[in-house]
Formats: C-alpha cells, sequence, structure tokens
C-alpha cells in the first residue's frame, strides 16, 4: 500500500465508523453479560463477569494463579461466586458430596477440558454417557483384583529405588528421590498398562527427560485452553517443524510411534490369533471392547495410553515426595512412623504386605491420609455441566451452566483441618481427628474411581511402608517450597520445584 493510499484510508470516515461499530459491540457484550445473563444475580467481581481477561492475565501471564484469585473472590463475595462471564464456583466442602455424587449425571465442561489438548480421550469427553462408555474398559483393565495382582510389580519397581538408595547409601551422595518416585511410578504404568516397563529406574539420570516432558504437557495447559487457535495451528504443523520450534517434544513423538506400532501389533495378534480368551494389557483391553471401531484406532488409544502415563505418574509421585518431606522434616513423626512400622512389621523382607494391612497400621494410615490431603491431586476446579438445575443454598444454578468445586480449597478448610499448613506431628488422638476429617474427601474421590484410586493408594502405602521401614533417611538442602503448591496448572506446581525432595541415606 503506498503512502497515499495509508493517508486516505486513515482520513476516511471508514475508520471511526468501524472503531465506533467495534466500541458499540463491545459496550453490548458487557450490558449482556452483566445484566441480561442468567448467571446476572450471581455475586462477584463486575470485571470477571464482563470479560475473560481477568482469568486469560492470571493463568497465562501471572502463570497458573487465576485459582488465588477465585479464593480472594470468595474471601469477598461469599461461598458462591461468578469468576467469569460464563462459570460458577462454590467453595463449600459440605457441598462437594452433593455436587460430584454420581447419579447427578454430570457432563464435563469442553471450555476446561480442552485445556489438555487431547480430544477424543475418555477423561475429556463431554457428556456423561460418552465419558461413561469409553471408561468401561479401563474399569476391567484397574479391576480389584487386577490391582491386587500387582503387588508383585510394584515390589518388583520398588526394590529397584532400594538399590538407588543403597548406591547413594555406598557412593555417599545425596539421591534425588522426588525424581526415584517419578521413575518408580512411570515404571509402574508403562509396565502395567502398555506392556513396556521404561525402567527409568535403572538409567542413570532416573529418566529426568520424562519428568520433564510430563511437566512440559501439564504446564501448556493454560495455552492450549486460552490459546487454542494458536495450538491447533501448531498441531497442523508437520513433525520437523515442531521439532524446531520445541525440541524437548521429540520424546514425546518417539512415544507415540512406540505406542501406536506397539498397537498395531496388537491389532494383527488378535486378528490372527486363534482362541478368543481375552489377553491382558491396556490396548488389547480397549481393541477387545464393543468400543465403535472409530474409538478403536491406534491413533485414539495411543493418546488415551500418553494421557495415562501422566495421570498415573506425577500425581502419585508427588504425593509420595509430599509425605516423604513431611515426614523427614517433623522429627516426631518420623520416629512415630517408625516405631508403628516396626512394630507391624518386624521383618522388613515381610513387605509387601496386602494392601489392606498397611491401611491398618494408623500412623501410617494418617501419613498417607495428610500427603494426600496437601499434595491436592488437582488444583484446577473441577467443572460440571449439570442437565438440570442445580439448588445451593438460596441460589437456584440454571441447568447448562458450568459450576466448579477446588479440592485445593477443601482440603485447606479450616473447619476440618484446623492448621490446614501442618502435617500431624502431634498425638496419634490427634492424627486420627484429622483423619476421620479427610476421609470425608477421599471417600468421594475413591468412590467415584475406586480403580485409579486403588492403584494410586496400592503405590503409596507399599512404598512408603518400604522406604521408611529399611531405610534411615535425611533431607538434603530440600525446603518446604519443593513440595509446597504455589501455582495451579491443573496440577499443583510448586515454587521450587527445582530437584524434587533430595535425601542422605544414613
Ligand atoms: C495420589 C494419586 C492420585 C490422585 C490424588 C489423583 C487425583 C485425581 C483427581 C482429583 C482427578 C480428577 C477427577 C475428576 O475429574 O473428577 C483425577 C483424574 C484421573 N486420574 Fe488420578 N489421581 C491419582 C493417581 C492416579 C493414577 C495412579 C492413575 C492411573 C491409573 C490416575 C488416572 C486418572 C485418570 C485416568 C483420570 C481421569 C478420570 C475420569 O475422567 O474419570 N490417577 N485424578
Amino acid at each position: 500500500m503506498s503512502f497515499l493510499a495509508v493517508v486516505s484510508v486513515s482520513s476516511s470516515p471508514i475508520v471511526p465508523f468501524l472503531v465506533g461499530v467495534f466500541a458499540a459491540y463491545v459496550v453490548a457484550g458487557v450490558f449482556a453479560r452483566l445484566y441480561l445473563s442468567p448467571l446476572a444475580n450471581f455475586p462477584g467481581p463486575k470485571l470477571a463477569a464482563s470479560t475473560y481477561w481477568p482469568e486469560f492475565y492470571y493463568d497465562l501471564i501471572k502463570g497458573g494463579s487465576f485459582q488465588r484469585q477465585i479464593a480472594q473472590m470468595h474471601e469477598q463475595y461469599g461461598p458462591i461466586v461468578r469468576i467469569n462471564p460464563g462459570e460458577l464456583h462454590i467453595q463449600d466442602s459440605e457441598f462437594y458430596d452433593q455436587l460430584y455424587r454420581r447419579e447427578n449425571k454430570l457432563d464435563k465442561f469442553p471450555g476446561q477440558t480442552k485445556m489438555f489438548g487431547m480430544p477424543g480421550i475418555f477423561f475429556t469427553m463431554e457428556t456423561h454417557e460418552l465419558h461413561r462408555q469409553r471408561r468401561a474398559p479401563y474399569s476391567l483393565f484397574f479391576s480389584r483384583k487386577a490391582i491386587s495382582d500387582m503387588s508383585q510389580l510394584i515390589t518388583d519397581r520398588l526394590d529397584a529405588l532400594c538399590r538407588r538408595l543403597r548406591d547413594s547409601e555406598k557412593q555417599r551422595v545425596p539421591m534425588p528421590l522426588g525424581l526415584g518416585y517419578v521413575a518408580l511410578t512411570t515404571d509402574i504404568i508403562s509396565s502395567y498398562a502398555l506392556a513396556d516397563c521404561y525402567h527409568l529406574l535403572e538409567r542413570d539420570d532416573l529418566g529426568r527427560s520424562y519428568h520433564d516432558l510430563f511437566l512440559g504437557f501439564i504446564q501448556s495447559c493454560h495455552f492450549i485452553k486460552h490459546l487454542t487457535f494458536i495450538f491447533n495451528m501448531m498441531q497442523a504443523l508437520p513433525d520437523p517443524v515442531i521439532l524446531w520450534l520445541r525440541p524437548s517434544l521429540r520424546l514425546a513423538m518417539q512415544l507415540m510411534k512406540k505406542m501406536q506400532s506397539d498397537i498395531q501389533a496388537t491389532i494383527e495378534e488378535l486378528s490372527s490369533s486363534k482362541t478368543h480368551e481375552p489377553k491382558p494389557g491396556l490396548f488389547s483391553t480397549i481393541l477387545q471392547s464393543n468400543l465403535s471401531p472409530q474409538d478403536r484406532t491406534a491413533e485414539r488409544i495411543a493418546r488415551e495410553a500418553m494421557s495415562l502415563l501422566i495421570a498415573g505418574s506425577e500425581t502419585t509421585a508427588f504425593t509420595m515426595s509430599t509425605i516423604t518431606y513431611h515426614v523427614l522434616a517433623n522429627p516426631t513423626t518420623l520416629v512415630k512412623l517408625r516405631a508403628a512400622l516396626r512394630q507391624a512389621i518386624p521383618d522388613p523382607n515381610a513387605l509387601p504386605l496386602p494392601l489392606g494391612q498397611l491401611e491398618a497400621i494408623p500412623y501410617l494410615y494418617a501419613c498417607v491420609q495428610e500427603g494426600l490431603r496437601l499434595a491436592y491431586g488437582t488444583s484446577n476446579r473441577l467443572t460440571r455441566v449439570s442437565r438440570t438445575p442445580i439448588r445451593y443454598r438460596d441460589w437456584d444454578i440454571p441447568a447448562g451452566v458450568p459450576v466448579g468445586m477446588t479440592t485445593v480449597f477443601m482440603h485447606d478448610d479450616e473447619y476440618y483441618f484446623p492448621g490446614p499448613q501442618s502435617f500431624p506431628t502431634g498425638t496419634l488422638a490427634r492424627a486420627a481427628r484429622r483423619r476421620g476429617a479427610s476421609r470425608k474427601v477421599f471417600d468421594q474421590l475413591r468412590q467415584r474411581d475406586p480403580a485409579m484410586f486403588g492403584l494410586a493408594y496400592a503405590e503409596l502405602y507399599i512404598t512408603i511402608a518400604t522406604i521408611f521401614r529399611r531405610f534411615e533417611l535425611a533431607l538434603f538442602e530440600t525446603e518446604r517450597a519443593t513440595v509446597e503448591y504455589a501455582r495451579d496448572y491443573f496440577n499443583p506446581f510448586p515454587e521450587h520445584g527445582g530437584d524434587g525432595v533430595r535425601v542422605l541415606v544414613m
């Protein structure tokens, strides 16, 4: 465009006209959101009700801090707030059971599930029915019996972790136990779900690149949610260009390719097999399920497997690190836990005991529950959409309105957990009291997801019992900030995660 053309466009009346139309559009939009929306009467800041910019700013620019803004909104406006133009949030531990109970048949909210960037996997299925249908094969795969059969696999991988701890004792060097826990849980889920143990515990660096990859995936969630169009454009690029832009994705591509070829091999094996006996493994379970052929493609199953790898490793490992940090940082707790374990398990080689027997050791149970509470599992709100109106106190939430609650707010609830940031360092009676309260939150999760929690509980109890029964450990240059929730990337992230919890074997 020539200089003259620019001058003539900028001086023509079309520019002020377009600016005026745009301004009128914005004003009308804000007016509609503030006064005509079905959410207009719900409390909350006017700015949050009129635009998504605050959420964008705190999620993306201020790095995972919108959840903290939601906490402030509740302080100012009460237990129910309008957190953005189209969504409500409730902070009330008493209401948690009522909102999420199975009979409500809630749908997931596409505005939230898109943040995982994995369309088609069961976790992101929008309608209750589709979610149920696609997760059905998992129920078989993670049945109670399957989990109890897994204790040998857990023991085998735990022995590898114990070997690493003994090596570090011999060499008198600190052990990055936090990284060791990620290697442990990744080895377990890859062996069990993919029938392809990654053997990270046998690698010199404990498979740090896998941990970095998983964290990278998780940390992209706000970018994908708010800038979905850029993410979709990036997805459409050829692999070499993607690698040039983000070399760290090489491992992800390799894993996906390997999974897809394993799935293809399973498809061929199943079609040539003469027996119709169900075969073990996640791939076979999904391929032999009655899902439609479109749901049984290698590409979709590989995405399911990748999401399971991430969901099944980091959260459990972070919980193990949280328990380890707090037990080692509180001498009284450490002494009590070790005494309880010595009494219940006189011979450390008798481990692993069945999950039921480990859960029956009261102090171990209290430590695991407190660890689960302070590690939070997820830090983002779990937004759901009801097809019928929801009654909350004096409020009628219209059908179709996304509404969420956040685990962090419940686990930090002063009413249930006086001094919520502390671990049970006091008497067993106090620990038991807190335990009784935390049961409420976890029993709910366990009921909703018995399969997932069956595996997570087995890993947590067996690992914590083994590590603290077999080793005398001390923290090495590890601050509380290593395990303390600071930023929300759907999962809780510490401010200074660094190398995770590091220990010296005494
Ligand atoms: C301490 C360990 C764990 C905690 C605290 C935890 C917590 C959670 C929470 C709070 C959710 C969200 C549930 C919802 O949207 O309502 C979730 C989802 C999920 N987690 Fe875990 N998790 C843990 C371990 C695991 C493990 C070991 C696996 C792998 C087997 C796993 C697989 C999943 C899957 C597949 C979902 C999606 C569930 C669905 O959409 O129905 N998690 N987890």
